[in-house]
């Protein structure tokens, strides 16, 4: 296993079927304390909000036995100037044996991959790649059953800034699942598009086609001022609702990384509708459940058995 997980084009399909197994292990054992990490001191430091992310990584932390060094942006040295450079030395001075994080502003820590003796783990960086979720979302659906040869999965939403988008496109064709990017075309440009990757910019086109549905936040604090001209005009060309709801397929899932913008990427309507009639074939909820098993795997692989 690589030492860092920056992004998931370093790990090969064998080293992501050996985190998904062990991600499988410790969810069948859950309840369980254990002590993997017994000697290890974690430093967990997010420059950008998070919720799921962050905490399923400190959860992840505790399950393993490790310990935590939590530091807080806004409350830090940073405040006086110091660096980041010099902010990630000294955690690796206080004893940190890994550095999970988030930065708006992605490449800093590859470039310090080399020199640094910890484990760097992305919990996301800017709109580069966010391994863990695309990691979590695969988990997620293999645990339904689904069998990725073949499978279509449609992906919605502001495919421009997404991290998320940006590790998927890597892992699931890798699964090998034909994956259907749609967009208002200032979220979608061509040059974005992967190869065997399609497009379009017509939601109701494509919906169809989808074994997955696969929500992307529309993240307002990336737009810059103009792009998308109106959340309302994305909601009624992008959004799902009830008139939507009848093109997809039976069985098709509907996922969402989160947080969900209720009104833009989904109705409201639409949603309660799903919940109440299909609860079985919305992922949400068991996307953020199945991210502390993934996220214990991750670093009981990458980081559990190393000797700095
Ligand atoms: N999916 C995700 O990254 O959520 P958070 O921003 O809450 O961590």
């Amino acid at each position: 296993m690589p030492k860092d997980m920056l992004n998931l084009h370093d790990f090969t399909r064998d080293d992501l079927e050996e985190i998904l197994l062990r991600a499988a292990y410790f969810k069948k054992k859950d309840g369980k304390l254990f002590s993997s990490l017994q000697t290890k001191t974690i430093a967990i430091s997010f420059w950008e909000p998070s919720t799921r992310t962050r905490l399923s990584f400190e959860l992840a932390v505790r399950k393993l036995g490790g310990k935590i060094i939590s530091f807080n942006p806004g409350i830090s040295s940073e405040g006086k100037g110091e660096n980041i450079k010099d902010t990630v030395k000294t955690l690796a001075s206080l004893g940190a044996d890994a550095l999970i994080f988030r930065h708006r502003i992605p490449g800093f820590f590859q470039r310090i991959a080399q020199s640094t003796g910890m484990s760097l783990i992305s919990g996301g960086e800017g709109c580069y790649q966010h391994p863990t979720q695309a990691l979590l979302d695969i988990f997620t659906l293999q645990e339904k059953g689904i069998d990725f040869t073949g499978i279509t999965v449609v992906m919605v939403g502001d495919i421009l800034h997404s991290r998320v988008a940006r590790s998927h496109f890597y892992v699931l064709p890798l699964f090998g699942a034909k994956l259907i990017l749609v967009a208002p075309p200032v979220l979608l440009p061509p040059a974005l598009v992967p190869a065997g990757v399609e497009r379009s910019y017509h939601l109701e086109n494509v919906l169809p086609a989808g074994d997955v549905i696969y929500f992307l936040r529309v993240q307002r604090e990336r737009q810059e001022k103009g792009l998308l001209p109106s959340l309302g005009e994305y909601a009624v060309l992008y959004g799902l609702n009830e008139k939507r709801l009848t093109l997809l397929k039976e069985n098709a899932l509907l996922m969402h990384p989160g947080p969900m913008n209720i009104g833009i990427e989904i109705s409201s309507r639409a949603l309660k509708r799903l919940e109440s009639s299909c609860p079985q074939r919305t992922l949400f909820r068991e996307q953020v459940q199945n991210g502390v098993y993934v996220r214990m795997a991750v670093l009981d692989l990458l980081v559990a058995g190393r000797v700095v």
